[in-house]
């Protein structure tokens, strides 16, 4: 070898660089151990904070002493070891937040049968009083999430509260009224999980609170077993039919409202009354208004539109939620009963019972920019469920079954989406 290194001298070279990185290493590492003892009560309090350096197995088994390590024998003190706010943190995780849900601020004293209906709906400030006559008029289980600004608007609210159910006796009686305190406004998704999760009976309705209740729709229900059994097998939706008066103004007195279809009839036809929201027709129009009108049976949706935002009742368990994604106006309620639809669930008109709109007044400030962004964002979320359905069904054996029939008919109106389909089969 004329100049170069020769292997002897490698191995020099890297025998000196080797016992410098180890006492580097252990110099390190012991100003970390000094450190973890030091700091370790905090250590679980900023772990979610801040990023930590990759750990040792022991600093590990020292970070977490006392806590116990999961057995079978013990999975169930575990689950009941998980403290509440975690577990609600995990249960609407698709929300923004931070968030702090209530369950229960208010609890009523009545307690209803599994097989009742309970409303499910949100309320806002300026409704409290809707809320109020709703619960005398429905006298039975209702389910409300309130949203409450962390701030000094706080106080007002609750005190306001307060007041609505120290005044009606129906309030106490029967509203379960659960808290969400955060900054956001507008989480409607959100609020509706936290009223159907709390409910208290197996069948939930989704009902905004503006609805005056013209007849008694758990009365016809009882008296149509088949239409129980749709409810019950989890296969259908129950849709009640909402009008609105076309002059504003008739809309504001519900003493004023018809109280059976035949008065109802008449309104329509003098042209006092129309379907809700006549002017935006996917709305409701796959209820089919002519057809109602001359019902005298239930029957199913066969015109389904994925704009379509009707008022139903469906069972609580092994039905989808509201996407959380969808915040402020626009498309978070068809959100719903797509995803609903496409978990093969059928929308069932009943013949005889309907809602009226009470008429108040909108502001109308986000809601332009809010619909916009909503829409975009349903674009993508009908692709994504499609996906998503589909390919559940296909690997759960369902595919060839009537439970896949609305997904195979919804999404095919999807560019692309048979050649994806037909693929997943190969
Ligand atoms: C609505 O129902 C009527 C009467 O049953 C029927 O003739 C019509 O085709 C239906 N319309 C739609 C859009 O489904």
């Amino acid at each position: 070898m004329r100049d170069g290194f020769s292997i002897t001298q490698v191995l020099k070279y890297l025998a000196i660089i080797y016992v410098g990185c180890s006492i580097l290493y252990a110099t390190g590492h012991l100003a970390g151990l000094i450190n973890t003892s030091r700091s370790s009560s905090s250590q679980l309090t900023t772990a979610r904070s801040a990023p930590q350096a990759p750990v040792t197995v022991a600093e590990l088994q020292q970070r977490y002493q006392g806590v116990q390590q999961v057995t079978w024998s013990n999975t169930q003190d575990q689950y009941e070891a998980i403290s509440e706010d975690l577990m609600l943190d995990k249960v609407f995780a698709d929300a923004m937040g931070p968030s702090k849900v209530i369950p229960y601020y208010f609890k009523a004293e009545e307690s209803s049968d599994n097989e009742e209906v309970t409303i499910a709906t949100l309320v806002t400030h300026n409704r409290f009083k809707v809320l109020s006559r709703l619960a005398s008029r429905y006298k039975g289980p209702v389910s409300v999430a309130i949203h409450v600004n962390d701030d000094d608007t706080k106080q007002v609210i609750l005190t306001d509260l307060h007041r609505l159910y120290d005044e009606n006796p129906d309030m106490r009686r029967y509203v379960d009224l659960h808290l969400v305190v955060d900054k956001f406004d507008r989480q409607f998704n959100m609020w509706r999980n936290v009223a159907k999760f709390f409910a208290r009976t197996d069948y939930i309705m989704m009902l905004d609170v503006d609805f005056h209740l013209c007849t008694d729709f758990r009365k016809s229900l009882k008296a149509n077993p088949e239409l129980m059994q749709v409810l019950r097998s989890g296969t259908g939706a129950i849709v009640v039919p909402a009008f609105e008066y076309i002059n504003e103004e008739d809309g504001e007195d519900w003493r004023e409202f018809p109280k059976n279809k035949q008065e109802l009839l008449e309104d329509v036809q003098s042209e006092k009354l129309d379907m809700f929201h006549r002017s935006w027709r996917p709305g409701h129009g796959s209820t089919n208004y002519t057809r109602w009108y001359a019902a005298v049976d239930p029957y199913k949706v066969t015109e389904y539109s994925y704009s379509y935002e009707p008022y139903v009742i469906f069972k609580k368990e092994g039905t989808p939620w509201c996407e959380e994604r969808f915040v402020g106006y626009g498309a978070n309620k068809a959100a719903c009963l797509y995803e609903i639809y496409l978990a093969g669930i059928d929308y069932w008109v009943l013949p005889d019972d309907f809602l009226i709109h009470q008429t108040h007044h909108y502001p109308e400030d986000t809601r332009a920019r809010e619909r916009k962004y909503n829409k975009k964002l349903y674009d993508y979320f009908r692709e994504e469920v499609c996906l998503r359905y589909s390919r559940t069904m296909i690997a759960a054996g369902l595919w060839g079954t009537p439970r896949a029939d609305n997904v195979k008919r919804e999404c095919a109106k999807i560019k692309g989406f048979n050649d994806i389909i037909s693929r997943m089969h190969g």
